[in-house]
């Protein structure tokens, strides 16, 4: 971050700096924990920077049943930015909502009710990576910020966004083992890159939507790395993206890229041997009591 950014911290959490949470960070997560359910509500959570855009327009596709883009974009209902969480109450159902915000602070309503949660988990290098550019396409960080110092002094440390992505996930594990009635479906990004069809099938069945194999094949190809990033440019509706980026009440300074690469491995381009060994010693020591299969590769 750079030196003038004052980090806010919100139950022990560096959080990001979207305007609701630079105004009020424990108002707007009590906003959202608090979030009226309706019916067929699909919440998508990630921890940022593990493939959040691309499955929300892939459920959003599932749940219209159809091949084809909605003119909103993600953003517009990223539950700790925008603006005014009360427009999501108008939205007609089943809403497709995303939110980074750790397990326990999901919408207390949504969890009582078995509301269906959609969680993606993509292997920690790549998300640091893609977090690095994210931060530096977003002037978050200086442009001569070198990706060692932003893995040692923003990443690995308590100014990571979110907490970290150890806590977050180790979290949502603990969720999933009183999870009884499977609200709460984990796809890993990696999976989804290598198997898009079985992995949309699945994301499907989970949502109770029955699609034809043809109809999982068009989803899969219109949500497709180059075919997004192509929407994103032509079609979407970005002016959330402006309002939460606004650099007026935001700190944000421009709208981050977020089709950057899409690839799984772009870390074995930033990181060294060493940075490599020393990252594995610390996911290691931090991961020794889970049992989560990370996919580096
Ligand atoms: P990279 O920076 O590694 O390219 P989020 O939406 O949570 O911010 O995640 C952004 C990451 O998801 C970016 O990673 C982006 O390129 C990747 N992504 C977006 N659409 C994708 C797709 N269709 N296939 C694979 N990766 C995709």
């Amino acid at each position: 971050m750079k030196e003038s950014d004052e980090r806010i911290v919100f139950d022990g959490m560096t959080v990001p700096p979207f305007a609701p949470l630079k105004k009020n960070a424990k108002e707007r997560f009590e906003e959202i924990r608090n979030l009226e359910y309706k019916e067929d509500d699909v919440i998508l959570t990630t921890f940022p920077k593990s493939g959040t855009n691309w499955f929300w327009e892939i459920i959003c596709m599932l749940l219209k049943g159809k091949a084809e883009y909605v003119k909103e974009a993600k953003v517009s209902v990223f539950l700790e930015a925008i603006p005014d969480l009360n427009v999501v109450h108008g939205l007609a159902s089943p809403r497709a909502l995303n939110t980074h915000v750790p397990y326990r602070w999901l919408p207390k309503q949504h969890l009582e009710r078995n509301g269906k949660i959609v969680h993606v988990i993509r292997n920690p290098k790549d998300v640091a990576v893609s977090m690095y550019y994210h931060f530096k396409s977003s002037g978050n960080i200086n442009d001569d910020c070198h990706f060692k110092t932003f893995l040692e002094q923003i990443f690995l440390s308590a100014a990571c966004p979110m907490g970290s992505w150890f806590d977050y996930e180790k979290e949502f594990e603990q969720a999933k083992t009183t999870d009884k009635d499977h609200i709460i479906l984990t796809v890993h990004y990696e999976s989804m890159k290598k198997n898009p069809i079985e992995e949309t099938r699945r994301l499907g069945k989970f949502l109770n939507v029955e699609l034809s194999d043809q109809q999982i094949a068009d989803i899969v190809d219109k949500c497709s790395f180059q075919k997004l990033r192509h929407a994103a440019e032509t079609f979407k509706d970005l002016s959330h993206r402006e309002k939460i980026t606004d650099t007026g009440e935001g700190a944000i300074r421009k709208p981050p890229n977020i089709y950057r690469k899409g690839e799984i491995g772009d870390w074995k381009n930033h990181f060294t041997v060493a940075m490599s060994e020393h990252f594995d010693t610390i996911f290691r020591e931090k991961m020794k009591d889970s049992n989560i299969q990370v996919q580096f590769e």
